[in-house]
């Protein structure tokens, strides 16, 4: 009984620890649940473009090269030439910012950081939920806030799709201000729903950005899986032919 017990424990409880990761909150609010395909070409594409023309500018991803990129999410070398690479000379080149770092340090305080492996640090729910919770904060000096990163550097970048949002905060049993939820002050060029999916696009970009074998992976994946379909199929007809003669 006493083996039994322990080995439930030693079992129970690594499954315990990866479940209190899996809920892992953001900030002092829960994460938002974010749906990421990376079968669906379609949104990785439409996540490349924002990623490309929003946050270049100050990030870098500098362990993707554009061409690997245009190859893994099926977009044709003339699209990212034409499209995607206006911080870039070639399409062979890596991801790097467009401003150096020591001039965004001096602009915003710290340095914007790498963002190729930041779905797999913060994981996914984050980026997700920390891209739709700038707010605006008279008292910082980029003029946002975000309740995910709070008194975070970086200014709201998208504000012209999602708008302005107020955040309101009350008081808990303790007396300690805490979110409550959000006001819309000025509506922005998407509504709700269309930015919550471009974001969700943006996110599931930035999963795959932190690791792109996955895709050739889930590919070779599929392939195993016929091969071991026909397979089958070959081995029961030898498993009759050698049970022949003894039955
Ligand atoms: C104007 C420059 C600028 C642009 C454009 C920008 N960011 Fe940032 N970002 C920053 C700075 C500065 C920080 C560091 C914030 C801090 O540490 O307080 C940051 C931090 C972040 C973080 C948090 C990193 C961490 O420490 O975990 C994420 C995630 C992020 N940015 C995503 C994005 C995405 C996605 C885009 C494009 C939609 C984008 N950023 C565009 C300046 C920028």
């Amino acid at each position: 009984m006493r083996k039994l017990l322990i080995l439930m424990l030693i079992l129970g409880l690594p499954s315990g620890v990866l479940a209190a990761g899996g809920l892992k909150s953001c900030g002092t609010v829960e994460c938002d649940r974010v749906n990421i395909d990376l079968g669906d070409k379609a949104s990785l594409q439409n996540g490349a473009r924002i990623f490309v023309n929003f946050c270049l500018s100050c990030h870098s991803a500098s362990y993707m090269r554009y061409n690997r990129m245009g190859h893994d999410l099926g977009i044709s070398e003339e699209l990212v030439k034409g499209n995607l690479t206006f911080a870039a000379e070639k399409v062979s080149d890596l991801m790097k910012a467009v401003m150096p770092k020591e001039d965004a340090r001096q602009w915003f305080g710290v340095a914007p950081p790498d963002l190729s492996l930041i779905a797999r640090s913060r994981k996914p729910a984050w980026v997700y939920t920390y891209m739709r919770s700038f707010y605006r904060d008279n008292k910082s000096p980029s003029g946002w806030n975000n309740v995910v990163f709070a008194n975070v550097a970086m200014p709201h970048v998208l504000y012209e799709w999602q708008g302005d949002q107020r955040a309101v905060f009350k008081k808990d049993v303790h007396g300690v201000e805490v979110f409550d939820r959000f006001e819309i002050e000025r509506v922005g060029t998407m509504d709700p729903k269309e930015y919550d999916r471009a974001m969700r696009d943006l996110t599931n970009f930035l999963t795959y950005l932190g690791e792109p074998a996955k895709l050739v992976r889930y590919k070779i994946g599929v392939y195993v899986l016929i091969f071991l379909a026909i397979f089958l199929v070959f081995a029961y007809l030898l498993k009759k032919e050698y049970w022949k003669d003894v039955h």
